[in-house]
């Protein structure tokens, strides 16, 4: 059965769609059946691909995140999704404010729930240089391990 991912953040054109990638990236690695998505609480950005500096880091890592286009959530996003997972806490109230029906919001949740040893919020790298968007990655390779692992296992 597919299981359907969104990925949650502010502008949805630093983490989320990083985390995009690496989610679908890794899926074919895992040889899950997972579609993924991303999308931002706010819609300055909609219609934009991924910055640059985003696109770099995920390229160095032999990971291309060109095609993908930001957009804000929806409250459609909780009944076209089984997972919606947000980079922070402020994107998550975001989402659950938004949600159509109050059975639909345990499936929001924190990204860094996958990674409970790491600080539980993604950083916001927008202001940062190419050590924040590494830093970023990083945080979002091990969330997306335990992540596979979790829907290999069925749990
Ligand atoms: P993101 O980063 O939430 O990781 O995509 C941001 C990008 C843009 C803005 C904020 C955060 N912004 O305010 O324009």
């Amino acid at each position: 059965m597919t299981t359907r991912i969104l990925l949650v953040c502010m502008g949805n054109i630093c983490r989320s769609p990083m985390a995009e990638g690496l989610v679908r990236h890794r899926a074919k690695e895992y040889g899950l059946d997972i579609t993924t998505d991303s999308a931002g609480t706010i819609d300055h950005h909609a219609g934009e691909a991924p910055d640059q500096r985003a696109q770099r880091c995920m390229r160095d890592h032999g990971i291309g995140i060109g095609d993908l286009r930001a957009r804000r959530i929806v409250p459609g996003d909780f009944r076209d999704f089984d997972l919606l997972l947000a980079m922070d806490q402020s994107n998550l109230d975001g989402l659950l404010r938004i949600a159509p029906a109050p059975d639909l919001t345990d499936r929001a949740r924190l990204m860094m729930a996958y990674a409970p040893d790491l600080p539980r919020e993604v950083p916001d790298p927008w202001y940062g240089g190419p050590d924040d968007f590494e830093r970023v990655f990083h945080m979002l390779h091990r969330a997306t391990t335990n992540l596979m692992d979790t829907l290999r296992h069925g749990r």
